[in-house]
């Protein structure tokens, strides 16, 4: 098995901490030289601006009421020049940073997100919504990188500018310098109650975000039962209320982004009023020089911006963080170990299995026994049928073995180890499955067949799979052949035709354990037949766990376990299950006896037409 771990330069498991500040830090990891180049370059450009208020106030009392300059006016509008073309470049080369900085953090999310997803448990599958875990990958995900790209970038910007500003401004005139900050404590205050309350109304708008597109997902994907039970108008009202309180939580989000402007505004309003005035009333008694005057009123305009725009930004923060949060706590879920197990043998297994009092339940229901008490034995290359009505735990019971769940009592034994000795990974390259409801991805039918196997395939062999699952023939008649899409873009298979192709899947990766769970229940019995002799073929040597409803399909089996709410009821071959009264002989007097009407109603149609 080749692993593209590469993929992913780093593992995220190392930026889970308490403190979310730390952890957004330590994502920074390999990025930390550049991200100080883009803050640095706001920090030139600020001081390219403020050179720029001093070069006016130079310009003004040198050469305007003065005429004291060293420097010809030309010479001063070359430096004008000079400082907007570092302002521009310098804010220009930073903001390419940040991007790369924040393009870079995100992709490493995603990859990391997706691989990570790929290998959670079942149960963790089971218990958690598509749309919830669509919605982390994404709209989580976009808003950690807008925190980098502009977010933290805009808080460097700001100190850069506030405190190169200030010491300008302390060193043009101090007293007029601690005039300008006045403010300072009150907005910083002010944020940091919005700052609160944006990230609760952030956190609830994202988490009805989410509800809304897994209703979205699961609504495509159950489109034609929408159809086939007229209940459009059902899921439009649903869809509108929670489309409704997603605009309501919005709405809200909002309008405390907005009111924080206001309040802010009027702050900085007074904060200017005040500054100007006392600038005013220094340059009329002649404290500072007009000049000065107005190297003042540029510095305390970029003094007051920062002040103004770090609340701004202090809220909107929020929403990378909160979203920072939602990705962790996916990232904390631990993996599924497929690797973890002491005993890993060098060749494929034998195919011997003994349950021994398995006991089984899930754990969302932990106290519902779903098996118990499963004792068997089967030998190498046997054939064993699970028979039993609906919910009995026949698939639950198949899932054991290649660890997709871990029984929770018992023991099951292959090749005389325990099954929980042997790494996941393993077991899962020996053991086929034809699932119930076979998924395929939206690829070509080639592509579906040989999912399960890492290694070149020659055609001759995808078609001899195909031949032994009966759908070679539905497949060259398809327009492209083999390569015929799968689904949207292509074809649309038959529930018969995915089945089958589902069975080539698993008969091309050839395994030791062959486990066929209602593998032919789409499929008419004369393809059935044909299907089955091919898999008697392919069973031949393999252990063979075969579920099924027929008794058809079941009779020949070495050993049929017949299961009822958990346990198995009857057990033994055909004959002694025949022979014994109970379910198994009243489900095969009843199959007969519609059997039998069949080939009479058929005997008499024929006879008819003749
Ligand atoms: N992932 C799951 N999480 C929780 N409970 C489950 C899960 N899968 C199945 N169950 C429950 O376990 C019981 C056994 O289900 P199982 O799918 O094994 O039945 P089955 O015998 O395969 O039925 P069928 O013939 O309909 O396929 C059922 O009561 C079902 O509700
Ligand atoms: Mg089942």
């Amino acid at each position: 098995m080749t692993t593209l771990n590469s993929q992913f330069d780093m593992d995220l498991q190392e930026v889970i901490t308490d403190k979310r500040s730390v952890g957004m830090w330590r994502l920074l990891r390999g990025y930390r030289w550049l991200y100080s180049g883009a803050i640095l370059g706001v920090g030139i450009a600020a001081f390219a601006r403020t050179g720029m208020y001093l070069l006016l106030g130079y310009f003004v009392d040198g050469v305007l009421v003065n005429d004291t300059a060293q420097f010809t006016s030309f010479q001063i509008a070359l430096g004008f020049i000079g400082l907007a073309l570092i302002m521009g470049l310098f804010a220009f080369a930073s903001g390419a940073l940040a991007g790369r900085t924040s393009e870079g953090i995100a992709k490493r999310v995603r990859d990391y997100m997706f691989d990570h997803i790929q290998h959670l448990t079942f149960t963790y599958h089971d218990q958690t919504k598509t749309g919830e875990l669509v919605q982390r990958s994404t709209s989580d995900i976009d808003a950690i990188r807008r925190f980098y790209a502009d977010q933290a970038i805009g808080i460097g910007r700001i100190t850069t500018l506030f405190l190169v500003n200030f010491v300008v401004l302390l060193w043009l005139e101090w007293r007029l310098a601690l005039v300008s900050v006045i403010v300072v404590p009150f907005t910083i205050t002010l944020s940091i109650i919005f700052f609160g309350r944006v990230s609760k109304a952030y956190e609830k708008y994202q988490e009805q975000d989410a509800v809304l597109s897994n209703r979205l997902q699961e609504n495509l994907t159950g489109v034609r039962v929408v159809k086939a039970f007229a209940r459009q108008a059902y899921e439009i009202y649903k869809f509108e209320t929670e489309n409704w309180e997603k605009y309501l939580r919005g709405k809200r989000l909002l309008l405390m982004h907005s009111s924080y402007w206001p309040i802010s505004d009027i702050l900085t309003g007074f904060q200017m009023l005040l500054g100007f005035t006392v600038g005013a009333l220094m340059a009329i008694n002649g404290t500072i020089t007009v000049g000065e005057y107005i190297t003042y009123a540029g510095l305390l305009l970029w003094i007051l911006w920062p002040i103004r725009n770090l609340g701004r930004l202090i809220v909107q923060m929020s929403s990378g963080l909160v979203s920072f949060d939602r990705v962790m706590t996916v990232i904390k879920e631990p993996r599924e170990p497929l690797d973890i197990g002491d005993y890993l043998p060098e060749e494929a297994v034998e195919g011997a299995i003994d349950f021994e009092n398995i006991a089984f339940a899930y754990d969302d229901a932990p106290d519902v026994g779903v098996l118990q008490d499963i004792s068997f034995s089967v030998k190498p290359g046997q054939v064993v049928a699970l028979l039993g009505s609906t919910g009995s735990g026949k698939t639950t019971l198949a899932n054991l073995l290649p660890r997709f769940y871990e029984y929770t009592g018992g023991k099951i034994i292959l090749d005389g180890v325990e099954l929980k000795r042997y790494p996941r990974s393993f077991l899962r390259g020996q053991i086929g499955t034809v699932e119930q409801e076979p998924f395929l991805f939206s690829r070509t039918i080639r592509e579906n067949i040989t999912y399960g196997i890492d290694r070149e395939v020659t055609q001759e062999e995808v078609e001899s799979a195909a031949q032994a699952a009966a759908v070679h023939d539905s497949i060259i008649n398809f327009p492209d052949g083999y390569n015929t899409l799968v689904g949207e873009k292509g074809v649309t298979l038959s529930g018969g035709q995915k089945q089958r192709v589902a069975i080539a899947r698993t008969i091309i990766k050839n395994p030791r354990i062959l486990i066929l769970d209602d593998a032919t229940s789409s499929v008419d019995l004369e393809t059935e037949a044909d299907i089955r002799q091919a898999l008697d073929n392919l069973m031949e040597n393999r252990t063979t766990f075969i579920i099924a409803h027929r008794i058809q399909t079941v009779m020949k089996a070495d050993l049929i376990v017949v299961l009822d709410k958990g346990r198995i009821i009857q057990i033994g071959t055909h004959e002694d299950l025949l022979a014994q009264e109970g379910v198994y002989q009243r489900i095969h007097d009843i199959q007969t006896q519609i059997d039998a009407e069949l080939e009479k109603e058929i005997a008499s149609v024929e006879m008819a037409v003749k």
